[in-house]
């Protein structure tokens, strides 16, 4: 993909960056480069194609000829160390890009799907992984299907997810869309420490899912509620016979289609 690596760097927060044709993973990298002490951050990595583009848990990444895959390595010495910023952050994330996407595809619903999927109407453009490794870095990664298209993806996306330029018809510009990332993302890094309210209240106010029966596996159990939009902290607030939960960590099994509002 063609980026301008200079405006990057001029017009944004990023210090440092380097662009790679092929890699394994972009968190990978970006997870050595965390390893040395006197690497530039925030540093961003970016690939055009990634042969092992890494999810949450056991997620596969699917880095389809044209999509967006970066990693950010950031300073953790930024944010007070409890709360732990990673749900916070990955929400962060989440919500600067489907803000940039919102204005890009005003035909779809733009939204977030808990813990921190960014999806259009019932399909996934976008994922985030957060890693945190020793040394109070840490590792921000966004895969976005931006120029890709399902034409060329594995069948079992098919049904699942959704590429910008299939949503539009048009390309995009990469190196104009990861810098209004990026800025709306500084934007909400300093808010972090600030106020970390206003981030989890812009999730809430995107989460796609409320009013869905979602069933969550979390802590080694399946929990099954109505989602109630998401808690200060970046949880999953769930109704459930037990009354309202709110789950810290998890993976959304399935939701039903049906809606309570
Ligand atoms: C998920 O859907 O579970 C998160 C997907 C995150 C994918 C991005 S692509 C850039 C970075 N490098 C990786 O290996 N994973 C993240």
């Amino acid at each position: 993909m063609c980026w301008d690596i200079d405006r990057l760097l001029r017009e944004t927060f990023v210090r440092a960056t380097e662009h790679h044709g092929v890699l394994g993973s972009t968190n990978d990298r970006a997870k050595e480069l965390a390893a040395q002490p006197d690497c530039p951050l925030p540093y961003l990595v970016v690939a055009d194609q990634q042969t092992a583009g890494r999810g949450r848990g056991r997620n596969r990444w699917w880095t389809g000829r044209g999509s967006v895959a970066m990693s950010l390595v950031l300073d953790g010495r930024t944010w007070p160390e409890q709360p732990q910023p990673g749900p916070l952050l990955a929400l962060a994330a989440a919500v600067a890009a489907a803000r940039v996407v919102a204005p890009l595809a005003p035909q779809g619903r733009v939204g977030i799907h808990w813990p921190n999927d960014v999806y259009v109407g019932q399909k996934k453009l976008a994922g985030v992984l957060v890693e945190a490794p020793p040394g109070k870095r840490f590792v921000v990664g966004i895969g976005l299907n931006l120029n890709n298209t399902l034409a060329e993806a594995p069948a079992e996306l098919q049904s699942t997810a959704v590429t910008l330029r299939d949503l539009t018809g048009n390309e995009h510009d990469p190196t104009d869309f990861v810098i209004n990332l990026l800025k709306r993302l500084a934007a909400m890094l300093r808010q972090l420490t600030t106020q970390p309210g206003v981030i989890s209240k812009a999730a809430d106010e995107l989460c796609l899912q409320r009013g869905l029966t979602l069933m969550v596996e979390t802590g080694g159990r399946t929990v099954q509620g109505i989602c109630r939009g998401i808690a200060a902290d970046g949880g999953l607030l769930l109704a459930t016979t037990q009354g309202l939960l709110r789950i810290a960590s998890g993976v959304v099994l399935r939701h039903s289609p049906s809606r309570d509002a």
